[in-house]
Order: C-alpha cells, then sequence, then structure tokens
C-alpha cells in the first residue's frame, strides 16, 4: 500500500500531479490518493476527483482516487502529504497583487508585501495540517507546493519539531529546461547543474556538461535572443548584454522584481490598471479549465494547463517522492536547511538547493558559494523570510513592520505601516494569530 494524500486537491493543476504518477506507476506504485479541500472548493474538487478517476481509468492504472472535505478523514496512514492549498483563494492573492500598487510598492503573490501575507495566511493551516499529521500519519513526508514556498519551509522548521517537511517549487526545473535548451544538448549530453540561493531567488551556481564547467558559455548563448522567460507569470523584460555577461550567473526570473524594480512596478500598475494583474489573468483561465475538466469525455491532461505558470510541477514532486520511496540517492532542488551546504548562508535556515535525495529526505550538496553580486540581496531577503515567519507565527505587529520595512521592495517604514495596515485589516478573517 502506499498512500498519498494533497491538501488543496482542487487545485487546477491536479491533473498535472496525475499525470505524473501515472508515468511513473512502475516506480512509485501508488495505491491510494485522496484529494482534500475546504467547503469553498466543494465544486473543483468534485470536478477534478471525477476527471481523476477517467485518468486513471484510462490510463489502466490501479490508483483508487478519494476526495473528501475532511482532511482528517484523508490523513490516517499517508506516506506522503502533498500541499498546493491557497489560503484565501484568489480573492486573496488579488488582494496581495493590488493593496501594495497604491503605495508605489510592487504587488506579488510571493514577494513584497504579497508574500509576506501570503504567508500569514498559509502558515497557521500548515501548522494545523502539521498537527494533524502527528497524529494521523507521523511518518509521512510532508512535500509542499503551497506558496510562498520558501517561507513555510523556513517556518516549519523554525517553529515546529516536523522535520521530514520539504518545501518545493517548479523554478529550478524550468531553469534547468532553459539550459539545456540554450546550450543545444542532446541526450546524450550529461547536464550537472548546481543551484543555489533560496525560493524565487535562486541562481545555477555550476554548469557542468560531460564533467565540463559551461557556466561561460552559458551566458554568452543567453544574451541577444538567447532566452525568453519560461515562467508563465512574469513578464520578459529583457537584461542588457553588458548586465547579463557582468553578473555572470543564471537567476531565476523573479530576480527581475528586484534588480529591473522600476519596470516591473511600472508594468505591474499598467496590468492592474486593466484588471490584468496575475489573480485576474488565473481567475479567468480557471474557468477555461474547469469547464473543459468537467467533460465527460476528458480522460487526459488537457494543453491549455500550460497557460499557468507552474509547468513541470509534476515532475518535481513526483521525481521527489520517487527518489524517497526508492532512495534514489539522484541530485533535485529543494528547499531544505542549509547544513553548511551554502558556505556564505547560516547552517539553520532554509535554503534552495541541489540535493542528493535519500530514504531518509534530501542532503544539500556541500561546497557552493553566492557570488558577492548575490549574495547580499539573499542574506537580506532571507533576513525578511525569518522576520516574516517570526510575525506570522507569533502574531507580533512590531516584527510585521520591521520585516516589511526591510524588504528590498518597501524600504520605508512608513510607506511599509501603511500597507501593513491595509493588508492586515483585508486579510482579518484569515489571521487568527493577529
Ligand atoms: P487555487 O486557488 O486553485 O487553490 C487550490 C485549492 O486550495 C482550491 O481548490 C482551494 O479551495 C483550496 N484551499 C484553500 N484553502 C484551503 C485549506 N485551508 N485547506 C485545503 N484546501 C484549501 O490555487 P492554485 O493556483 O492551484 O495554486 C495552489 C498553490 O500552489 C498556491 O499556493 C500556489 O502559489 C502554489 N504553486 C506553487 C508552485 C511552486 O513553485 N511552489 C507552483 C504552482 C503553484
Ligand atoms: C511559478 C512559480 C510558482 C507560482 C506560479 C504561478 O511557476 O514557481 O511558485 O505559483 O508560477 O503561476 P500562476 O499561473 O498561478 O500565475
Ligand atoms: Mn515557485
Amino acid at each position: 500500500k502506499l498512500k498519498i494524500v494533497t491538501i488543496g486537491g482542487g487545485s487546477s493543476y491536479t491533473p498535472e500531479l496525475i499525470e505524473g504518477l501515472i508515468n511513473r506507476c512502475k516506480s512509485l506504485p501508488v495505491t491510494e490518493l485522496w484529494l482534500t479541500d475546504v467547503e469553498e472548493g466543494k465544486y473543483k474538487l468534485e470536478i477534478i476527483g471525477k476527471l481523476a478517476q477517467r485518468m486513471v481509468k484510462r490510463a489502466g492504472v490501479p490508483i483508487k482516487i478519494y476526495w473528501t472535505l475532511d482532511r482528517r478523514e484523508a490523513l490516517p496512514g499517508a506516506d506522503f502529504v502533498t500541499t498546493q492549498f491557497r489560503a484565501g483563494q484568489l480573492e486573496a492573492r488579488d488582494n496581495d497583487e493590488r493593496i501594495p500598487l497604491k503605495y508605489g510598492v510592487i504587488g506579488q503573490e510571493t514577494n513584497g508585501p504579497g508574500g509576506m501575507f501570503n504567508a500569514f495566511r498559509t502558515i497557521p493551516v500548515l501548522f494545523g495540517l502539521i498537527e494533524d499529521c502527528k497524529e494521523l500519519c507521523p511518518d509521512a513526508w510532508i512535500i509542499s507546493f503551497t506558496n510562498p514556498s520558501g517561507m513555510n519551509a523556513e517556518a516549519v522548521r523554525r517553529f515546529t519539531d516536523w522535520e521530514r517537511f520539504i518545501g518545493l517549487c517548479n523554478g529550478p526545473v524550468n531553469m534547468q529546461k532553459d539550459i539545456e535548451k540554450v546550450l543545444g544538448l542532446t541526450k546524450e549530453d550529461q547536464l550537472d547543474v548546481k543551484f543555489g540561493g533560496i525560493n524565487h531567488m535562486v541562481f545555477a551556481l555550476e554548469v557542468k556538461v560531460n564533467g565540463k564547467d559551461v557556466g561561460e558559455e552559458l551566458i554568452d548563448k543567453m544574451t541577444g535572443d538567447g532566452i525568453r522567460e519560461s515562467l508563465k507569470n512574469i513578464v520578459d523584460i529583457p537584461w542588457s548584454e553588458e548586465f547579463l555577461k557582468g553578473y555572470g550567473y543564471y537567476g531565476i526570473g523573479y530576480l527581475r522584481y528586484y534588480l529591473q524594480k522600476q519596470q516591473m512596478l511600472a508594468h505591474c500598475m499598467e496590468e492592474a490598471q486593466d484588471q490584468r494583474n496575475r489573480a485576474r489573468v488565473v481567475m479567468e483561465i480557471e474557468k477555461e479549465l474547469f469547464r473543459k475538466y468537467a467533460e465527460e469525455s476528458l480522460d487526459i491532461k488537457p494543453p491549455e494547463l500550460e497557460q499557468r505558470g507552474g509547468a513541470y510541477y509534476s515532475d518535481a514532486a513526483c521525481n521527489l517522492m520517487d527518489s524517497i520511496y526508492n532512495d534514489k540517492q539522484d541530485i533535485q532542488t529543494v528547499d531544505t536547511l542549509n547544513q553548511g551546504a551554502i558556505s556564505n548562508m547560516p547552517d539553520d535556515v532554509v535554503v534552495e538547493v541541489s540535493c542528493r535525495i535519500t530514504k531518509d529526505g534530501p542532503i544539500p550538496v556541500p561546497g557552493l558559494m553566492l557570488p558577492i553580486q548575490a549574495a547580499g540581496l539573499v542574506q537580506q531577503m532571507k533576513a525578511f523570510e525569518i522576520l516574516t515567519t517570526e510575525a506570522a507565527v507569533r502574531g507580533d505587529y512590531r516584527k510585521a513592520l520591521v520585516a516589511m520595512t526591510i524588504n528590498p521592495l518597501v524600504q520605508s517604514e512608513q510607506t511599509a505601516r501603511k500597507i501593513l495596515d491595509e493588508m492586515l485589516l483585508k486579510n482579518e478573517r484569515y489571521l487568527p494569530q493577529f
């Protein structure tokens, strides 16, 4: 018996997960998949549950699919618990994206004030889930996609004693595919990338092909038309050749929010004015997707799902479960404690880093260092994350104010206070801790 429980099963990404499980049915022989959601997601959960049943039936794979609004009914004896819930639904994301803009600050679901409030809403739910897991599936691994993925992992490792928790992002998987493309690699080539940083601020620190370092070649080939932004949710404002070559490392697209701040802010403002901010766009995409998912004749993952930012989500989640289950010892990028892997980050903080994946979990690959052009920013962001988790867990207004003020997208006590106060009010019903 191999049982997976997915929290937030009504997510439109679930068919991608099902497809991933179907593709790996030999090495990861899942017998039960339980999808759980909350009342607001009931309608979506039912559509997804039925589609999942049709998908496994078509594939002829013996996975039993269950769904319930009571996670305690689902959890007993789970081997893996995956999370993909969105605390506060897309409406809360819409607020996260729009409110900071009123004060001239970028609004984004995992960055700046928006990311902070996403953490405030999400961390209490996650801690409740962990309490249930302690009781009902104490040996389970929690594989957590819910954003803000890095801060959630930081909160769990800092404030709970649950060790089998791994944060996950599809970003590094996408970056690795970009690298393959830019370098024009074939199946015979052995690509070896070492990632390091924090969630949504991660870098390819080492790039080797067939044992040879090709870091410089990669950057050379990325200038000009070499690479377009591959994450669908991030606007593709190009980097100049001088900057990219000077910087010397391929970083995740989210870096644009920090190093192309004015342009990104202007872009966010334009979109919000036309009701085209990402939450609104995703609401529309979702409507279409669920109309499609509800069709009885559909029994595969529809290609329309590729319009979402979470492409290759299932590869990341399923490969991770596969490697833990089979003690594969391969290298994957996850969010876990640094333990000395990145020399210029503290040992006891959560980083996003290449790890060897074993049956006992991820072991970070040692010997990495952030270059000076990135180190300061990553360290500052980690300070922001730690303060945010402290504020989230204790409901500490002062810590929240300091966290928001030191965030590189804010950098003003007065502005931070205004945003904080408005967002606290707007999110009141999701913030029992404040
Ligand atoms: P969504 O808005 O569709 O939410 C998913 C489901 O969660 C919904 O059905 C909703 O009803 C449910 N939900 C809300 N609160 C819940 C709770 N307390 N318990 C259980 N279920 C709850 O979101 P989505 O667009 O599918 O994204 C889901 C999550 O995954 C988000 O947090 C998103 O940011 C994240 N995500 C992360 C990555 C990554 O790289 N880590 C990639 C893609 C998506
Ligand atoms: C990227 C990020 C995810 C994020 C997603 C948003 O893939 O890695 O963390 O959730 O994009 O995509 P969306 O389609 O919801 O805007
Ligand atoms: Mn991500």
